[in-house]
């Protein structure tokens, strides 16, 4: 079943000089999930932040922190980012060798496991492993920067992922990340999504901003 939506800012478009403030200030704006992309330059062609950076930023918010892992091999890092207070750890099929070890092991560590996929990964990417998972993340832009162009063809993918899910009668969030404004939200929470990743939507303007951006993704989706 669709759940009410959720919006979740990346903070890979906040200033990075004053990430703390920044956390707490979109979480005061209305913020449900803060999500933070992990970029190692190998897996993705970009570098962002590590476990160090998700601790410290921890006091700065109560909500949930939804951490997108883009490096590889995943599995030696799984434990530091629970350590370090992520709630959500979300992780592509592509990422190591063995997926569903990998799902299980965010289970054992006590977080809710995401299965992240790829403009040109395949929905059957869930197969076998949809009932062990609390999200599934459709790309809707290859991963690595943010501000990109929304890939309209993932709508397609929402829609059958949202099948499955609904199929299955599982509370799983079904979220999309890339290229969120106000015109390809409705889009997507309409192919069935209910949580929205939005970096460039949610900080655009600065902080003044903030609340009004969230709140405009929030109701026209
Ligand atoms: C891309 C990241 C996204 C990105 C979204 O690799 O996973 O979370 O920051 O940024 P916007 O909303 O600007 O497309
Ligand atoms: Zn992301």
């Amino acid at each position: 079943m669709q759940q009410t939506v959720r919006i979740a800012p990346s903070i890979l478009s906040a200033d990075f000089a004053r990430l703390g403030e920044e956390v707490a200030a979109v979480d005061a704006a209305g913020a449900d999930y803060i999500h933070i992309d992990v970029m190692d330059g190998h897996f993705v062609p970009n570098i962002t932040i590590g476990p160090d950076v998700v601790k410290a930023l921890r006091p700065h918010s109560g909500k949930i922190f939804d951490v997108h892992l883009m490096i590889s091999p995943v599995d030696a890092y799984l434990a530091a980012f629970a350590d370090a207070g992520a709630d959500i750890i979300s992780v592509h099929p592509e990422s190591g060798p063995h997926i569903h070890r990998t799902i299980q092991e965010i289970k054992r560590l006590g977080k809710k496991a995401g299965l992240v996929l790829n403009p040109g990964t395949p929905v059957e990417a869930v197969d076998y492993l949809l009932p062990d998972l609390d999200l599934v993340l459709v790309m809707s832009v290859n991963p690595g920067f943010g501000g990109q162009k929304f890939i309209h063809g993932q709508l397609e993918k929402i829609r059958a992922l949202r099948a499955r899910i609904d199929a299955l009668g599982k509370v799983i969030d079904l979220e999309v990340d890339g290229g969120i404004n106000f015109d390809t939200a409705k889009l997507a929470m309409a192919a069935g999504a209910d949580v929205l990743v939005a970096g460039t939507a949610t900080f655009s303007g600065g902080p003044a901003a903030y609340a009004e951006n969230i709140r405009r993704l929030r109701q026209t989706a």
